[in-house]
């Protein structure tokens, strides 16, 4: 067999359809496509950011940067860390990276053993498991909770923590949170933050947040990061340039190692290392993203503007959705997702695969099944497209649902 067995966990379940859908397209059907997270489709990237890569490009910076990142963005990741968040991160605490999602590898190389473990909570990012298991890994499954609007019970997650046996407590590496959250667009409150802080330094679990969404809340929500609460506790934070600068296919992210006990320490300097190991990161990018960050007037208005319109559309999928009886929905409050749960035996499918695979066929509208986020009955709805076709496409889910619902009878 030429392919490993690690191989066959490198699957994404939000392209999954996407064979599928293109044939659609070829076949002259107007598919509305609402699985994938790419603000640049329906938000352009802001004019200033375009123009410092271009200027970049006309400067002629096309060579291999500095491995971890070069000075400039570090410098902008650095003084973003401190003005927003009261973070003081040294420069060899900041690894620049092509995306969250390299830098999601790095981590796993980096800590996973065969046999070791992370806690991860359903519904999950979709590629934090595949990427552990890549590595030898194995996910301990926690859960948000849905029936306190997608939070995280922490005393139900440190009674979890203390059943695991010890050899597979010993083994467990980190501890991974997203917040604002992909699938479910929540933002985590300060006490609960505080309370999953405590319970990690209690295990000796490593904190990872994925906080890529930071700066998209709406619906009144506050936004902490885990840098502001986890002094003294060995953390990485994951950020970069995908959705707060509105630029997914610049493909820059960076991770914060901002502590300096011996873990972290240990970390920052490995970390460096994967990135010396694959020599640089888009060069030119890099400085778009540092000009960017710097210009912080240019930045205030265009993700105020971003957040706005994301709210406006994202609240008005979900009065649509919350409409319909067969869903029940958490309002969302950050990053730009609605998570239904739908009644599956209502409309007599026997799973989300099958809701999202036949509803593809029949309407021509991708979504993502809740399953591939470890929720399944769920479906995943990006609510970045304008309200027109946001409609449209609802109007649609609720055709088809109303169609199969008659069907398998009272
Ligand atoms: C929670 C989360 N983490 C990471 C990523 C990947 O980000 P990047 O574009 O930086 O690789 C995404 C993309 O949608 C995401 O939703």
């Amino acid at each position: 067999m030429i392919l490993s067995a690690r191989s066959r966990y490198a699957q994404n379940p939000i392209e999954e359809e996407d064979i599928v859908a293109d044939g659609l397209v070829k076949k002259g059907k107007n598919v509305v496509r609402l699985n994938r997270g790419d603000p640049p489709v329906y938000f352009p990237t802001p004019k200033y950011i375009i123009n410092a890569y271009i200027s970049a490009l006309r400067e002629a910076k096309t060579f291999y940067s500095r491995a971890e990142g070069a000075h400039m963005l570090v410098e902008a990741v650095q003084k973003r860390y401190r003005r927003m968040y009261g973070i003081n991160a040294s420069e060899d605490s900041i690894i620049v990276t092509q995306g969250v999602s390299e830098a999601l590898g790095f981590i796993n190389s980096a800590l996973i053993n065969d046999g070791d473990s992370a806690v991860i909570f359903k519904p999950y990012y979709p590629l934090y498991v595949p990427l552990l298991k890549i590595y030898g890994g194995n996910p301990i499954m926690g859960s948000y909770n849905e029936a306190s609007g997608w939070g995280i019970d922490s005393e139900k997650l440190s009674r979890m923590l203390k059943a695991l046996p010890k050899s597979r407590a010993r083994r467990a590496k980190y501890l991974l949170i997203t917040n604002p959250s992909n699938p479910t667009g929540t933002v985590l409150s300060r006490r609960v933050l505080k309370e999953i802080i405590d319970i990690a330094n209690e295990h000796s679990l490593l904190i990872v947040s994925d906080e890529i969404y930071d700066e998209i809340t709406y619906n009144g929500a506050r936004f902490t990061s885990v840098g502001e609460l986890a002094k003294g506790v060995p953390h990485i934070i994951l950020n970069g340039a995908s959705k707060d600068f509105d630029a997914t296919g610049f493909r820059i992210g960076f991770m914060l190692v901002p502590e300096h006990d011996k873990t972290s320490m240990a970390i920052k300097e490995k970390l460096a290392d994967y990135a010396k190991a694959r020599l640089s990161v888009n060069t030119p990018a890099q400085y778009a993203v540092a000009a960017a960050m710097s210009n912080e007037s240019e930045h205030r208005k265009a993700i105020r503007s971003m957040v706005r319109g994301i709210a406006d559309r994202a609240n008005f999928a979900t009065r649509l959705i919350a409409e319909n009886s067969l869903f029940e929905v958490v309002e969302p409050n950050g990053a730009f997702y609605i998570f239904p749960k739908v009644d599956l035996k209502k409309i007599g499918f026997k799973s989300d695969a099958e809701f999202v695979d036949r509803l593809l066929k029949e309407e021509y509208v991708q979504l993502t099944r809740g399953s591939g986020f470890g929720a399944p009955s769920h479906i995943r709805i990006v609510a970045l497209p304008p309200k027109d076709i946001l409609g449209y496409a609802i109007n649609k889910i609720n055709e088809f649902c109303n169609r199969h619902s008659r069907s398998t009878g009272p």
